[in-house]
């Protein structure tokens, strides 16, 4: 239920989404601008397929700035002069794969970028800041069952070296800089799931592929089919980095608290990727068309599961939907998409149905 008391939490504050033109800045933005926010969106242009941010309005809704987190000074003047009274900062170069491409570009934009980030909240006395990272930000040498906030941070790849990075990095700037100016927590990291939803438009994910060999009638090409991974809907992570935005905007949270929150998935949502597949074949009533490539020469953790007690305990939040309904959810959002392309309403229908829950 806490959804509900978004609206006048959110209502008119001047809220700033750092990759507001990707798949989950789009949906928040979009969200934060459903309550009523000023929503101020940084970014780079929406890739060529990617129409999330076009289909929702979101140029017309939102005052949205693209350009690139690693300038300093632009990031710099554009916050400076909009002072936002919450950021959420979602924007990094998110795809495992392409840190195998181009290492440097991800570590760039994932660690220089958030510096920038924080040194800028630092020099302009900011409060209120959401860091999103990843379930990858921990150390995954395979031997251990689930991750909580406590344990170890690593990467065994660039991309999850690069969120482990990111973190230590938000922890010294709030342990050198931030912790001593209030007896509350003002900011916190925020670290999430394999996160599926409409929208995702990116190459190399999962879900996103099999739409994508649904549209061009091609097989779908499965490389981990046996990697386990928390399969939760888009809209699951983004209520609780609002739900903890809320926290941190009201002081209700003490700074003694450890200042991260896992926001992953119940233990049943944690499946094989074949076995996710197959589930979205049979809700879509169509035969299965792919082919498994064996497993990838990339060094991705074949099982992560994020322990979500302190998000439960300290935050109240829980996942609301299972794994039928994010399979649901999702499906309903393509085939939309897939048929007339209008995903505006279908947006809005589901964040409306979820906010209910
Ligand atoms: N999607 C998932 O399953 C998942 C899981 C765990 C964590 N995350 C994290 O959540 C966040 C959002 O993920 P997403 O799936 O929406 O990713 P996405 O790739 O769809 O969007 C990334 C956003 O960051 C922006 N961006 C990238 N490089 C930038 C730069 N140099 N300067 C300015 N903007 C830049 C892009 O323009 C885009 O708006 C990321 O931090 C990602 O690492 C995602």
């Amino acid at each position: 239920m806490y959804c509900k008391k978004f609206k006048s939490t959110y209502k008119n504050l001047k809220v700033l989404v750092t990759g507001s033109t990707g798949f989950k800045g789009s949906w928040l933005s979009f969200w934060l601008n459903k309550l009523n926010a000023k929503v101020i969106g940084v970014g780079l242009k929406p890739e060529k397929d990617n129409i999330l941010f076009s289909s929702l309005k979101l140029n017309k809704k939102i005052n949205q700035h693209f350009i690139d987190i690693c300038d300093y000074n632009k990031l710099s003047s554009i916050i400076q002069k909009a002072r936002p009274d919450i950021i959420f900062h979602l924007a990094a170069q998110s795809i495992v794969s392409d840190s195998y491409k181009d290492p440097l570009h991800t570590i760039k934009t994932n660690t220089l970028g958030s510096t920038n980030l924080l040194e800028i909240v630092k020099k302009n006395k900011l409060k209120n800041l959401i860091y999103i990272t990843s379930d990858k930000c921990y150390l995954n040498n395979g031997d251990k069952f689930s991750f909580n906030e406590f344990d170890k941070l690593g990467g065994n790849d660039v991309y999850s070296s690069s969120k482990a990075a990111a973190e230590t990095i938000f922890h010294s700037y709030y342990n050198s800089f931030f912790k001593k100016d209030s007896k509350y927590l003002k900011m916190a990291t925020a670290r999430a799931g394999n996160v599926i939803g409409g929208g995702d438009f990116k190459r190399n994910r999962i879900i996103p592929d099999l739409f994508k060999s649904i549209k061009f009638k091609k097989k779908l090409i499965i490389r981990n089919p046996n990697s386990l991974r928390p399969w939760q809907h888009v809209l699951e992570p983004l209520s609780g980095y609002l739900l903890l935005g809320e926290k941190v905007l009201s002081n209700n949270l003490k700074n003694n608290l450890y200042p991260s929150w896992n926001f992953g998935p119940n233990v049943k949502n944690c499946k094989r990727v074949i076995e996710i597949i197959k589930k979205f074949y049979e809700y879509l009533d169509i035969p299965k068309k792919y082919k498994i490539l064996g497993n990838s020469k990339m060094n991705e953790a074949k099982i992560l599961r994020l322990n979500i007690n302190k998000s439960n305990q300290e935050l109240l939040w829980k996942p609301k939907l299972n794994l039928d309904q994010c399979i649901r959810l999702t499906s309903n959002w393509y085939i939309n998409y897939l048929i007339n392309e209008d995903v505006f309403n279908i947006t809005n229908e589901q964040i409306e149905f979820f906010s209910e829950k």
